[in-house]
């Protein structure tokens, strides 16, 4: 059993982390630290033990000279996961070698805290050997996935992407609601609601919280929310998810061009605000090399205009039915894809027919057969915002919700808005994983989430 010196000055805590502590400067020279974390590479060697320790906030390399250190029971049972705390003297790494920030701990004593299993079949050593995040043996195993780099650099990247969001709306004075998840309204079609038993009543588990914002909207002004969506898909692809986190703002007295300048300001905004974070930037390099900040003014291209762009490629882009596409056509997401990855430029597709979007969007005046609303494309992924301006005027959305066969009845509040002072407003919904996707180049939103939904899967 390992002895610790008592003749060595008494250690100081610190974590990974906490870089402003200059270790391994000519000041800490002698400083003795200790440091907990759990074991995430190992490299045995004649002369001395390597161990990568990680704790969440970084990396730090360790070295157990040959002999007692590496001797020990302990030591001997090291494996991926072992927890433990290490004592020891920080110092600067070799010239000749390299190591997390440039540092290594050279260890006097140790205590391990828990014991990991360490053969060939661990887990941690297959989850680590394996290529694809998202297959399904790795998703069952997502909670030690969540331990590897690349799962942990990106949910990192999500986290800083959604800071930024609200850092944005906090600058620019937008309230922060939050919506119920518990509904008894359809907002983006019937086929994907979740129903769910609620006490002697049914109701569903939210798709937007659109509604809800624009209730708000007389009270607080502009408004957004971070909430989970659900919806039950019920096709597997690549981008689709049954709960998702849903970025919605909606803003008042409002033209559709201020729409679509606001969007183009915030994704840009947000974007920069990562990139600026030295970490989350090197991250996002290492995921996706060629990424650049997207360039404004995004292209602006009309859904009537994409019907010709997508007639007129070599060979055309068909569409559902392998039939060319004709104004009032789907675009569907393989269509939307290629275009997407051709044009390899953020885009706003806006004007869809109204027979193709939901009742709520407001027809633009000049071709009443199209409303003023806009799908945000980014190459690799397609669509990442739906928006639009909000139906205004009560005659005209008691007609709308005739159209779709809806009963207004549940809407009495929602309508209410239009009785009670309305108001030139809309809004939009964003999907973080699929924002997330597009900046690190993630073959499926499933990686983009923590511990993804989808048809199939509800566990971990
Ligand atoms: O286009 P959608 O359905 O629009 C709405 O829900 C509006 N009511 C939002 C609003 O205006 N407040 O969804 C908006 C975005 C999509 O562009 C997509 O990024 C994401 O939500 N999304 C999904 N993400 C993952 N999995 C799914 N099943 C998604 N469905 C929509």
């Amino acid at each position: 059993v390992l002895k610790e010196d008592q003749s060595l000055p008494k250690a100081t805590k610190v974590t990974i982390g906490h870089k402003d502590v200059k270790l391994g400067d000519e000041e800490t020279q002698g400083l003795r630290v200790k440091v907990s974390g759990r074991i995430h590479h190992l490299r045995p060697q004649k002369h001395a033990t390597f161990i990568t320790l990680a704790d969440g906030y970084g990396f730090l390399q360790c070295v157990l000279a040959a002999g007692d250190l590496t001797k020990s029971y302990d030591a001997v049972m090291f494996a991926l996961g072992t927890s433990l705390t290490v004592y020891g003297e920080m110092k600067k790494v070799p010239a000749s070698q390299s190591a997390p920030d440039n540092r290594e701990l050279h260890v006097d004593y140790y205590k391990v805290i828990g014991h990991a299993p360490a053969d060939k079949e661990a887990l941690t050593n297959r989850v680590s050997a394996s290529q694809n995040q998202w297959d399904s043996q790795m998703l069952d195993h997502r909670h030690l996935v969540l331990r590897g780099e690349n799962a942990s650099s990106l949910i990192k990247t999500r986290a800083a992407l959604e800071l930024a969001f609200i850092q944005f709306y906090a600058k620019a004075k937008f309230t922060k609601l939050s919506p119920p998840a518990l509904v008894q309204t359809q907002v983006e079609g019937g086929s994907t609601l979740f129903k769910v038993p609620y006490y002697d009543e049914d109701a569903y588990l939210t798709q937007t919280s659109q509604l809800y914002l624009e209730t708000a909207l007389p009270s607080f002004g502009n408004v957004y929310c971070i909430e989970k969506s659900f919806r039950a898909e019920k096709s597997l692809t690549r981008r689709h998810l049954s709960e998702y986190t849903h970025v919605e703002a909606e803003m008042d007295f409002i033209e559709f061009s201020d729409l679509l300048d606001h969007l183009e300001e915030i994704i840009c905004s947000v974007i920069d605000t990562v990139l600026a974070d030295d970490e989350i930037a090197s991250y996002i390099r290492k995921m996706n090399p060629g990424f650049e900040a997207p360039s404004r003014p995004f292209l602006r291209m009309r859904y009537s205009d994409a019907i010709d762009w997508l007639n007129s490629q070599d060979p055309p882009i068909l569409n559902e039915f392998d039939a060319p596409h004709t104004f009032g056509d789907d675009i569907a997401e393989a269509a939307e894809r290629k275009m997407t990855d051709i044009i390899n430029r953020p885009i706003f597709l806006t004007h869809f027919p109204a027979d193709l979007k939901a009742f709520y969007m407001k027809k633009d005046s000049s071709d009443l057969r199209v409303t003023e609303s806009v799908d945000v494309l980014m190459p690799g992924v397609g669509e990442i915002v739906g928006a639009s301006m909000r139906m205004e005027d009560y005659d005209e959305l008691m007609d709308a919700f005739k159209r779709h066969g809806i009963s207004p009845d549940a809407y009495y509040w929602y309508n209410d808005q239009r009785r009670y002072g309305t108001s030139p407003h809309g809004g939009y919904g964003l999907g973080l994983e699929r924002l997330l996707a597009w900046v690190c180049k993630q073959h499926t939103v499933r990686t983009c989430c923590m511990y993804p939904r989808f048809m199939g899967r509800c566990r971990p």
